[in-house]
């Protein structure tokens, strides 16, 4: 990512024609892997990739009912609170702030990124 493409702690990842209608893509933030996910109501979220269990990234598991879904072991995480919202995953991950504008996402990262 360019310096030219961050301002205000906001960096463009994407658009919106590269996500899917509902599902999650991946994205590197300052070097972090993030998951930028697209839900059934169109709604633009940003999470941590990783999930917390495991190594496993979770931009390659489902959306579904405002979550994304662990593809290893089935937790779920709320893509607003990231809270997991089934086990085996207890910890919650950190999500982002998104901004669109037009058609370009865009992202911050939260004062939890580490
Ligand atoms: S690695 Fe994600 S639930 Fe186990």
């Amino acid at each position: 990512m360019s310096a030219a493409a961050q301002r205000d702690g906001l960096v463009r990842v994407c658009t919106l024609d590269d996500l899917p209608e509902v599902g999650a893509v991946l994205a590197v933030v300052d070097g972090r892997r993030i998951a930028i996910a697209r839900d059934s109501a169109g709604d633009v979220h940003a999470i941590d990739d990783t999930c917390s269990h495991a190594n496993v990234s979770l931009s390659e598991g489902e959306v579904e009912d405002g979550t994304i879904e662990c593809w290893l072991h089935g937790s779920a995480f709320d893509l607003t609170t990231g809270q997991p919202t089934s086990l085996p995953a207890t910890t919650p991950i950190a999500v982002h702030t998104v901004q669109i504008e037009g058609d370009v996402v865009y992202v911050a990262l939260s004062d939890d990124a580490s």
